[in-house]
């Protein structure tokens, strides 16, 4: 092996410790999030421990709203920038839904009995929202995004998108 090879595998070599790991794609880390919720909201509903819904209220809560509000900076911000109505309709669309969904929570939040049938049908109520909201997002947001942003775009999102979220303030 020549002075010249060597020298080059050994910047390889370099470059492989120093670069840092592969960064995400904002729609992956939206869908980890996205099943993470939906998963604890199916919990919620399905409990019959006051203990439990105790817990994953506060998991539910933890979880969505630093998602939504950073969601709204990251995505939705840069999707009403777009030209053309079908994208506005669209990011409008999800800052209501992210509110219906915001007041259901704290609806939920005021309800003192847990196991009552109120709180689990608030419960459900906020699960179908969520569902039909994730279904939509993922659906007409995220082709807004395909369509108009590039992967080293999105990844930069992603960047930002984790940045946003660690700034939010969860109320009690
Ligand atoms: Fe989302
Ligand atoms: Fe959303």
């Amino acid at each position: 092996m020549n002075l010249k090879n060597t020298i080059e595998k050994a910047g390889k070599k370099l470059h492989a410790v120093i670069s840092p790991a592969p960064a995400g794609d904002i729609l992956d880390t939206l869908r980890r999030e996205h099943d993470q919720v939906q998963s604890l909201l199916e919990k919620l509903v399905k409990s019959d421990s006051a203990g439990e819904r105790r817990d994953l209220l506060t998991e539910i809560k933890a979880a969505l709203i630093p998602h939504t509000k950073a969601e709204e900076k990251t995505v939705y911000d840069r999707v009403l920038g777009l030209k053309g109505n079908k994208a506005k309709v669209d990011g409008h669309e999800g800052y209501f839904e992210h509110e219906a969904a915001s007041r259901m929570l704290a609806n939920l939040g005021k309800i003192e009995r847990m196991t009552s049938s109120e709180f689990t049908a608030a419960a459900k109520v906020l699960k179908e929202l969520i569902d039909h909201h994730v279904e939509e997002e993922e659906r007409n947001i995220w082709a807004d995004v395909k369509e108009n942003f590039s992967d080293r775009q999105r990844v930069l999102m992603n960047e930002e998108f984790e940045a946003a979220k660690k700034r939010i303030k969860i109320p009690h």
